[in-house]
């Protein structure tokens, strides 16, 4: 079959890898008929270079038709049309009980010491063939896949599998009081969605980014615009009373702009061989802090700062007198799919409240996924979401 994979730093390649198999009962395969490019992608297009393998199948953001079931999977059958949560769990341990299914007992990379293994996603999220690809072998389908009803375009659920839920938990986890603000830091796809979300449940939303187009999107939607620089804490500030709003999410993550020593940091690790390189990342590794300083700075004093933006620092320095002196409350992690989707599936209806179905900017066919990934990283074209076709 067809897929994306990864060659090395900024190379995609539309290449034949071998047709995925059942390989355990509660194994599916599923034929892919949409599937997104996420900001995670770009970490492991730029930075996360020693942790990917020449060839690896990139993707966390499917959704098909499912082609083959394990004798384990009983929920599935082969027609169905489903959405596969980037995350692989099993449903049934301990961690999967309280809603962390990306600490799922049953999948962690213990080797790596990291939680639940992920969809094209690295060695540290174990290495599993993604689905930006024409099938995806899904493990632990007993449980994963969500299935969707016929008729709505894909664009109606394909969300699903990553964007609604991380956005969802961004601002559960930002615990915003009724009538109380909020402030997105970076309108991509995972802001903008949390903005969108936030707005549904009826609180005063604030949105920064440095993309024109990304601001007025957002701005469009009823959110207040900021752009992003250096004294936007200030401006926000001024829009809340001079207090900071209640709750600040950071949708930008580890390689913001406006960090310019740890983006130094970043390519100087880029230079070492890969063997040390991943060391080196794993115990001295630096993001880049810009948004995480700036939700510290903005919030108000007894908020929440609710990071969705992924960090991957092993040794970040982080301003602890301010963040203890205004006893900032922090939450963050991967989204936990399946805790959110019962909650979400019903906002996917016709009415279609949070606009999925205009939510992307661009559809192309898969094999156009390595200038999707160049134009999305340089923010060309408008491009804020982009779904391809295999
Ligand atoms: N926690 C999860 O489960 C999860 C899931 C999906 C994505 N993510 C992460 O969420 C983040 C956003 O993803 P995305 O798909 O929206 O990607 P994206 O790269 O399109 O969005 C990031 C946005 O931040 C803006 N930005 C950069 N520096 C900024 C700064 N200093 N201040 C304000 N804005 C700034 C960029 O212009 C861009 O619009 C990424 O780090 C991604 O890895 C996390
Ligand atoms: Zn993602
Ligand atoms: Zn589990």
């Amino acid at each position: 079959m067809k897929a994306l994979t990864w060659q090395g730093k900024r190379k995609i390649e539309y290449a034949d890898v071998p047709d995925p198999k059942i390989q355990e009962p509660t194994d599916a395969v599923i034929r892919v008929t949409s599937t997104g490019i996420c900001g995670s992608d770009l970490h492991l297009y730029e930075v996360m270079s020693p942790f990917l393998d020449a060839g690896d199948v990139l993707g966390h953001e499917a959704m098909g038709i499912v082609e083959e079931v394990g004798s384990g999977v009983t929920n599935l059958k082969p027609g169905d049309r489903v959405v596969v949560p980037f995350q692989i769990a099993c449903g049934t341990c301990f961690m999967c009980g309280q809603g962390l299914q990306t600490q799922c007992e049953t999948t962690q990379v213990r080797e790596q010491g990291m939680g639940a293994a992920l969809f094209g996603y690295t060695k540290l999220y174990g290495q599993v063939p993604g689905g930006q690809a024409e099938y995806v072998r899904v493990p632990q389908a007993q449980y994963g896949p969500i299935v969707v009803p016929e008729g709505p375009p894909d664009d109606r659920f394909l969300y699903l599998s990553d964007v609604l839920p991380t956005a969802w938990q961004a601002v559960e986890y930002a615990g915003i009081p009724d009538g109380g603000t909020v402030a997105v830091l970076g309108l991509g796809p995972i802001g903008d969605m949390a903005c969108r979300i936030a707005l549904h449940r009826g609180h005063r939303v604030i949105g920064v980014d440095l993309v024109a187009e990304r601001l007025e999107r957002a701005r469009n939607n009823g959110v207040e615009t900021l752009e992003y620089g250096n004294d936007v804490a200030d401006a926000i500030r001024e829009l809340t009373d001079g207090r900071g709003p209640d709750a600040v999410i950071d949708a930008v993550g580890m390689e913001a702009h406006g960090s310019p020593t740890a983006k130094f940091a970043q390519q100087l690790a880029g230079l070492l061989p890969d063997a040390i390189q991943g060391a080196f990342m794993q115990k001295a590794g630096v993001d880049r802090l810009a948004a995480l300083l700036l939700a510290i700075d903005a919030v108000r004093r007894g908020g929440t700062i609710s990071l969705v933006g992924v960090y991957g620092g092993a040794a970040d320095p982080l301003p602890m007198l301010t963040i203890f002196d205004k006893q900032i409350q922090l939450r963050m992690g991967q989204a936990n799919v399946r805790r959110w989707s019962d909650q979400i599936l019903p906002l996917l209806t016709d009415e279609d409240p949070l606009k999925v179905d205009s939510f992307a900017t661009h559809h192309l066919p898969l094999e156009q996924g390595p200038d999707a990934y160049a134009m999305f990283q340089q923010k060309r074209d408008g491009a804020v979401k982009v779904l391809l076709t295999p």
